[in-house]
């Protein structure tokens, strides 16, 4: 595993995951436990951020005590499924930037085909998470990465909740300096590009598409 793969084996996002991939999970609670693993893994993956000293008044004495040291962050999920995780990072960080990212896989090739992109004006000053639930060939996370990075923002993560290997190494290989944080690493694709074990067709599932 290289070292800027994060995999969150957290015991609630273990056990949100399993019924996140249960083919009898429904679009409601889906959704809900998409936006809930992203709000951990927002917690997860923002332990990096630097504080800074303040002094605040408690009812019984001034304390020096900590807070967030100005960072601006840009979410950018990777529509459609991405989408499903941007309210559970604003929760967290409700301050952040939310830019767009249009990506869909041609069917035949599974490469993908970009159409729409709406980024914060002042990316070059910001934190971006790029969101996906799914890094299968890992192309769209490529070429969604490689658009932001024209905008020179300070730091890239990459969000995921499914990874497959290949996703992975495809991904790691186009962009070293992008650390991915995902909650499950699967096994393999089938011969439709899609992770098994997987969780299907995340867009799908999210707005009930089929
Ligand atoms: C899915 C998923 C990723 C992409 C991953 O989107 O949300 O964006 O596939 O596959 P890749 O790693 O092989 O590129 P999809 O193309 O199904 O579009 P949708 O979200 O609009 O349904
Ligand atoms: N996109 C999905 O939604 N699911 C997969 O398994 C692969 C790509």
């Amino acid at each position: 595993m290289k070292n800027n793969v994060f995999v969150m084996d957290h015991p609630l996002i273990q056990h949100k995951l399993t019924i996140l991939r249960d083919k009898r999970t429904g679009t409601k609670q889906f959704r809900e436990l998409i936006n809930e693993i992203a709000m951990l893994m927002c917690y997860e993956s923002t332990r990096d951020l630097p504080l800074k000293e303040v002094k605040t008044e408690t009812p019984l004495m001034t304390a020096t005590t900590k807070k967030l040291a100005g960072r601006k962050m840009a979410f950018v999920p990777i529509l459609r499924a991405g989408l499903g995780m941007v309210d559970g990072l604003l929760t967290l960080i409700p301050a952040a930037k939310v830019g767009h990212i249009g990506m869909y896989r041609d069917p035949e090739t599974h490469k993908p085909i970009d159409y729409y992109c709406k980024l914060p004006a002042d990316l070059d000053e910001r934190d971006v998470f790029v969101l996906d639930p799914m890094l299968a060939t890992g192309g769209s996370a490529i070429d969604a990465v490689a658009r932001i990075k024209e905008f020179n923002p300070k730091r890239i993560k990459f969000l995921c909740i499914i990874a497959a290997p290949e996703g992975l190494e495809a991904f790691t290989t186009a962009h070293p300096d992008v650390p991915v944080y995902c909650a499950g690493l699967d096994d393999c694709l089938n011969d439709h590009c899609y992770i098994l074990p997987g969780l299907g067709d995340a867009g799908d599932r999210i707005f009930g598409t089929k």
